[in-house]
């Protein structure tokens, strides 16, 4: 039988309520899995959360709306971020920003077309001693330049294909 995606969810967060436990502290670490999984947290899945949590969805809402990595909609399999804040816009964010869109073809706040990329800002990551400092998803890079920019984004698409991207692909191949 073919599950629609609205019981995949309903099946994902009730398996993930009973691992990781049915009370407020359980909300965020649920909604990661649902941003990880689905790229996304709808306003179904928030409603499929409050259910099981037994809370008011407007709590979920205030949650995903808070932390800047939840998100409502869909974006890119890739998410870049870069931070934002003073020390790496000193160490020279706006270089980099620019190699981003340069290479992306879109601006921040958007997502290609074919849905691969999004271009985020983001706060403080607690790198600041080697900025400029991105996120691609959960992989943090340092110090990085216009060329770095250049060999990431390539890194990642390389990654198209029928294999699921992991974020250590892309580390693994500019460390080297
Ligand atoms: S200011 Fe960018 S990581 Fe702290």
């Amino acid at each position: 039988m073919l599950l629609t995606e609205r019981q995949r969810i309903c099946e994902d967060v009730t398996a993930w309520t009973h691992e990781l436990g049915s009370d407020r502290s359980a909300m965020l670490p649920i909604l990661q899995l649902i941003q990880a999984k689905y790229r996304e947290v709808s306003p179904y899945s928030m409603q499929v959360v409050a259910d099981q949590l037994g809370i008011h969805p407007v709590e979920v809402y205030s949650v995903v709306t808070f932390f800047a990595f939840l998100r409502e909609g869909t974006h890119g399999k890739f998410v870049i971020r870069l931070c934002r804040t003073i020390t790496c816009d000193m160490a020279g964010k706006d270089r980099i920003a620019q190699q981003l869109r340069n290479d992306l073809g879109i601006d921040f706040g958007q997502t290609t077309p074919d849905g691969q990329f999004s271009l985020e800002w983001t706060s403080c990551m607690g790198m600041c001693d080697q900025g400029p400092a991105l996120l691609v998803n959960d992989q943090v890079f340092t110090r990085v330049t216009s060329d770095m920019v250049h060999d990431i984004v390539e890194a990642c698409r390389r990654s198209f294909g029928p294999l699921a991207f992991h974020s250590r692909e892309v580390k693994t191949e500019v460390d080297q």
